[in-house]
């Protein structure tokens, strides 16, 4: 199969939307990563993406809506707490979990009666949605297992021959996942996944949040996750890769000490001249979370054209949106950390 990477013109979006009405997948841009969309409606449609990613099927997608009027299509009910949040927080990088309804086939859920909504704030995703008039479910656009795609070239290079089109809709502003969260009653949430939807920003909205423990910790065999997607590797470049919790001069003679060909760092912008030969990625300026989100995961996907064995990689801040980035290195890190 040939893989088309389209520009967004209407032209296009019509074309995608006829694409995903006769059962296809199609690789979309959001604010968050891209996404690899297919009718939430449509059971062999949505098998198609467990197929292209390569994806564990107890691994449950997160469904995309357009509009607040869409959440019926999909919930059994929708909770005061939701409903605020989703006002105060929609569009954008919040998925929320509801108790989902009989027209969604268990393949969205992974079998579960619960189901993950998000209403992204990309305009090229929300013409979409609104074309087909279809909720969409979109896990992210990579390979299972690999970084997250924020450039259709990531998607292409992913999934080339195994979708028929991915449309273009440049960098993704924030570059890391949505935030995921549990409604466990009213005024009561649960982290599952950080985001650009910060923790701070929920305790502003929510009298009670609780941040899960898979959020920074290992789950290990036999332990039940809330999220099914906290069990499973992520994220991960070929190379090893470990965290270096240690301040900027001991990450420097931690690395001088162990120099050798098999060695690399990953460091903020602006330190690479502080490792001297060794060879860098880097991944946004120290006091600039921001950039550092956005461009993590190219950052892990350069990784790999190193040609070096182990990357030690900075350590990121662990509030605001340095929680979601934290989250990704550490599960790109096999929760490998070495304090200094
Ligand atoms: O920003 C995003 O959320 C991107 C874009 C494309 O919207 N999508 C995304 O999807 O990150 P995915 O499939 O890579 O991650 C979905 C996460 C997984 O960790 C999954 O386990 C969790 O959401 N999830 C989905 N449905 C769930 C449910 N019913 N209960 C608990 N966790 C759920
Ligand atoms: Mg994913």
């Amino acid at each position: 199969m040939e893989t088309k990477v389209l520009i967004p013109t209407e032209e296009n979006i019509v074309y995608a939307a006829r694409l995903i009405e006769s059962g296809e997948v199609v690789g979309i841009p959001t604010e968050t990563v891209y996404g690899l969309a297919a009718s939430a409606f449509d059971e062999s449609a949505v098998e198609k993406i467990f197929l292209a990613k390569g994806r564990p099927q107890d691994n449950p997608l997160i469904v995309h809506i357009a509009s607040l009027d869409m959440l019926p299509m999909i919930t059994a009910n929708i909770p005061e707490t939701a409903q605020m949040l989703a006002e105060r927080f929609w569009p954008g990088p919040l998925t929320m979990i509801f108790e989902k309804n009989d027209r969604i086939p268990p393949a969205v859920t992974a079998g579960l009666s619960t189901v993950a909504v998000r209403f992204p704030s990309h305009k090229v995703a929300q013409a979409l949605i609104k074309k087909t008039g279809l909720p969409l479910a979109a896990p992210s656009a990579n390979r299972s297992g690999a970084p997250s795609p924020t450039t259709a070239n990531h998607v292409f290079n992913d999934l080339n021959g195994r979708i028929p089109a991915i449309l273009d809709g440049g960098v993704c502003t924030y570059g890391l996942e949505s935030t995921v969260i549990l409604l466990k009653g009213e005024g009561d949430i649960t982290l599952l996944r950080p985001g650009a939807v910060t923790v701070e920003m929920l305790r502003e909205a929510v009298p009670h949040v609780t941040v899960d423990d898979g959020v920074l910790h290992e789950i290990k065999a036999g332990q039940q996750a809330l999220s099914p997607g906290m069990m499973h590797k992520h994220y991960s470049p070929k190379t090893n890769v470990v965290i270096l919790d240690a301040p900027l001069q001991k990450f420097v003679s931690f690395l001088n000490s162990h120099a050798d060909e098999s060695v690399g760092a990953m460091v903020f912008e602006g330190e690479e001249k502080l490792v001297g030969q060794i060879p860098c990625v880097t991944f946004g300026a120290a006091d600039d979370p921001m950039a550092q989100a956005k461009l993590l995961f190219s950052s892990l996907r350069a990784v790999d054209s190193l040609g070096v064995q182990t990357i030690y990689a900075r350590m990121p801040a662990r509030d605001g949106m340095g929680l979601a980035i934290y989250n990704r290195l550490l599960r790109a890190a096999g929760f490998e950390v070495i304090r200094l």
